[in-house]
Order: C-alpha cells, then sequence, then structure tokens
C-alpha cells in the first residue's frame, strides 16, 4: 500500500556541495535554533504587490527562510547568498508568488518563485555567490527502504534580463557569461541525524538538469560512471569527492531539461549497486531534500523562473495488520 506523505517546511537553508564551510553550519543552527541570521537583512530592497488574493513578494535579503501559507505540504524558500561578502560585486533578488489561501492546484505544489541576480566572478577557490532555493523538511529523515516513489514534478526557464522568459536560450546564456546550474540536492548517511547535517552526511546525491558556462559536477573529468533512463531523459553519474571529503553522486540529465515528470527513485535505488567505494545502503537515511540554481556569475542580469514544481515523496507501508 501507498500513501501520500506530505512534507513540512523546515528552516534550514542548504548549501549544494558543502562547499560551505562553516558559515551555513553556524547559520543553519541559528535558524534551528530560532536565532536571528548573523547578517542584516537588506528589507528596503524588499516589496510587494498584491492582487485578487495572489501576492508577489520580493526577498532581496542574504538569507532568510521563507515559508508561505499552504494547504498541504509546506515548503521552505531561501535566497542563500551564502558565498556573498563585502568585496562581492553583484546582486540577488528572489520573487515569490503566494496564494493568501493557500490553495494550490494539489496539495504538493510549491509556489511559483524567480530569481533575479548578476554577479562578477569570484575567486577560483570559491566561485560560488548563492544557491537560492526550494527545501521539503519536516519528516525528513527517512530509511531509503521506506521511499517507494519520488515524483517530481517541473518546469522552469532561465533568461537574460530581469524578467521572467518562456524558453531558455542557451547560446544567448552563452553570449553573456552566464555560469550556474539547476539542480536538486540530496544528503544521505547511515546515522539518521547526520544524515540531516549538510557537510557531516557521507554521501550528496545531485540531479543535475542543466548546467551552463563552467558549471561542472564533481568527477566530471573522470568520465560518466553509469547512465540511466527516467521516462526519456537521460542522466549521466559523476562520482568525486568535495572539499569536505563528501561523496558526491551527480546525476547530469545530457540535455537541458527544462520540463520534467516522473519518479526520481530509480537515481537513488541505482545507487545501491556498488559503484567504487560508493556503498549507498537501503538502509541509510535520506535526511535533506532542496531544489534550486547554483549561482557562480553572469555578465548580465539573469532570471531563473519556476513556474511548475510539486515534490511528492511517497512512502512505502510496511506496516502489516494482523
Ligand atoms: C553540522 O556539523 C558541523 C560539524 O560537526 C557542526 O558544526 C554544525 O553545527 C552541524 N550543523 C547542524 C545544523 O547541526
Ligand atoms: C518581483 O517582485 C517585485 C515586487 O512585487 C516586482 O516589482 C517585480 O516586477 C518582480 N519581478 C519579477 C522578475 O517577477
Ligand atoms: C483562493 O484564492 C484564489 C486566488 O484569489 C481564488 O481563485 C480561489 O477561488 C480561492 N479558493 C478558496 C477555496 O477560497
Ligand atoms: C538586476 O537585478 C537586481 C535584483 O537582483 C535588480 O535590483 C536590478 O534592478 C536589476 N537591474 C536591471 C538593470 O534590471
Ligand atoms: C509566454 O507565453 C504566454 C502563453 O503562451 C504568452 O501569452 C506570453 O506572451 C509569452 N511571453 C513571452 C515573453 O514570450
Ligand atoms: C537566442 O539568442 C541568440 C543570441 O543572443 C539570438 O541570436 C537568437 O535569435 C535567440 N533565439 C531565440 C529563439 O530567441
Ligand atoms: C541530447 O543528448 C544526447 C546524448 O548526449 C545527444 O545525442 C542528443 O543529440 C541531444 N539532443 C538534443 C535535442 O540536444
Ligand atoms: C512521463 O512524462 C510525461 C510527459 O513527458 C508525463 O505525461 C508522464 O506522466 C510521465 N510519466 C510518469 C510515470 O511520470
Amino acid at each position: 500500500m501507498v500513501f501520500r506523505w506530505f512534507l513540512n517546511a523546515g528552516l534550514l537553508a542548504l548549501p549544494i556541495a558543502a562547499t560551505v564551510g562553516t558559515l551555513m553550519g553556524i547559520e543553519a543552527h541559528r535558524h534551528a535554533a530560532g536565532l536571528p541570521p548573523l547578517f542584516h537583512s537588506d528589507s528596503h530592497n524588499n516589496g510587494r504587490t498584491t492582487r485578487d488574493g495572489i501576492s508577489n513578494t520580493r526577498y532581496c535579503d542574504l538569507f532568510n527562510p521563507i515559508s508561505p501559507p499552504s494547504k498541504g505540504q509546506l515548503y521552505t524558500l531561501n535566497p542563500n547568498q551564502w558565498g556573498v561578502t563585502e568585496d562581492t560585486s553583484g546582486s540577488l533578488c528572489v520573487n515569490i508568488t503566494t496564494i493568501a489561501n493557500g490553495s494550490y492546484p494539489t496539495t504538493a505544489t510549491a509556489p511559483p518563485f524567480s530569481v533575479t541576480w548578476q554577479f562578477e566572478p569570484g575567486p577560483t577557490r570559491q566561485p560560488v555567490h548563492a544557491f537560492p532555493n526550494i527545501m521539503v523538511d519536516d519528516v525528513l529523515p527517512v530509511a531509503l527502504a521506506d521511499i517507494s516513489q519520488l515524483d517530481f514534478n517541473i518546469h522552469w526557464t532561465y533568461s537574460v534580463g530581469s524578467t521572467p522568459a518562456n524558453q531558455t536560450n542557451i547560446s544567448q546564456l552563452s553570449s553573456n557569461a552566464v555560469n550556474t546550474n539547476v539542480a536538486l540536492d540530496l544528503f544521505f548517511d547511515t546515522d539518521p541525524q547526520t544524515a540531516q547535517n549538510v557537510s557531516l552526511a557521507r554521501y550528496e546525491m545531485m540531479v543535475w538538469f542543466a548546467g551552463f558556462g563552467n558549471a561542472r559536477p564533481f568527477g566530471y573529468s573522470n568520465g560518466i560512471a553509469r547512465t540511466k533512463d527516467v521516462n526519456g531523459t537521460i542522466f549521466n553519474l559523476y562520482t568525486g569527492r568535495n572539499g569536505l571529503g563528501q561523496q558526491v553522486l551527480t546525476w547530469f540529465a545530457s540535455n537541458t531539461t527544462e520540463r520534467f515528470t516522473g519518479d526520481l527513485y530509480p537515481l537513488i535505488s541505482d545507487l545501491f549497486l556498488p559503484y567504487g567505494d560508493v556503498r549507498l545502503s537501503r538502509t541509510d537515511y535520506l535526511g535533506v531534500l532542496s531544489f534550486g540554481t547554483e549561482v557562480f556569475s553572469s555578465s548580465a542580469n539573469v532570471t531563473f523562473w519556476m513556474p511548475t514544481l510539486s515534490i511528492d515523496i511517497r512512502k512505502s507501508d510496511t506496516v502489516t495488520v494482523g
């Protein structure tokens, strides 16, 4: 038997690839503990327009977990500009569209959002400026063996300029030196609590739906480890270790994939088959799941738009009724 499992919002903001270092650890801890962020928010930059119960709110804060009203699953969005320092040249704002009564098309539907940003290239040792993301939490951690499906439905676009476009023009992104990706980010560990710590979890699994410019998964130069077809989209697996020594397992779509509907669980279960020193197990836990865009640099303002997102983790009911 399979039942719908609604996820609730948490207060952690996450980096991709745990390149974060301690700053995020401190911030995540402060938020988990209900403390204000270390950075002051640029609240003078924020704005809101409301029409017929639908609001468009802009958040330009460096760090601000936002959980819009919902009738089912809750999501937490965050500008998460963890790589921005006093020396950084550029800016980033997240726009979130919310329905005051929380009645989205399905209980798993996330509020639509967009991210407009521009940053000059950062130093080679730290090229990432932000990972604006949307995350699901609360019911995590969960043992991998207890998940029956990870239903995932997305539509996104990336465009040059400050307004969302209907389609991504890859050559236009490349002529504006846009370096970024679009990715789902998951963390696993044998210990359920460790799985929830993005710097300590043993494995990070990413699913890249696009990589623009010089954005590359860890282990890219080692070549493709495996290939998997999920509902017509070909994902190539790359494996490598990040600066924290975590094993990073990246499924990179062979083509830029703006629309996807399917069950991503096979990308997890495929890793139960050992590869190199990867030993993911059914008894390991999924501790963190988020989706976003890893922001490196661009010569012009670019806008990531996410009109459609729904994440539905379904759990297999293993309880036997006597
Ligand atoms: C994750 O682990 C690191 C290293 O032990 C620690 O500093 C940090 O506070 C932990 N983060 C959370 C959110 O517990
Ligand atoms: C973001 O929200 C602000 C405030 O409502 C609005 O002025 C702006 O046009 C929005 N931008 C995008 C890209 O949706
Ligand atoms: C919720 O708000 C939306 C947008 O204003 C409206 O279309 C819808 O009818 C409302 N639903 C309920 C149940 O009030
Ligand atoms: C570029 O984006 C920022 C938000 O990150 C916005 O404040 C600024 O007005 C935009 N610039 C242009 C020229 O649209
Ligand atoms: C995007 O598509 C919608 C619906 O097809 C259309 O009304 C709109 O004009 C398009 N916008 C742009 C910028 O092409
Ligand atoms: C995409 O961008 C290129 C270069 O900026 C431009 O020449 C081309 O017309 C654009 N294609 C579409 C379909 O808009
Ligand atoms: C998608 O990727 C495959 C494998 O890399 C390639 O052969 C194919 O031409 C690509 N399709 C498109 C539409 O770009
Ligand atoms: C596969 O993708 C199509 C759209 O391309 C979608 O209609 C269908 O529901 C997807 N199948 C599954 C099993 O998710």
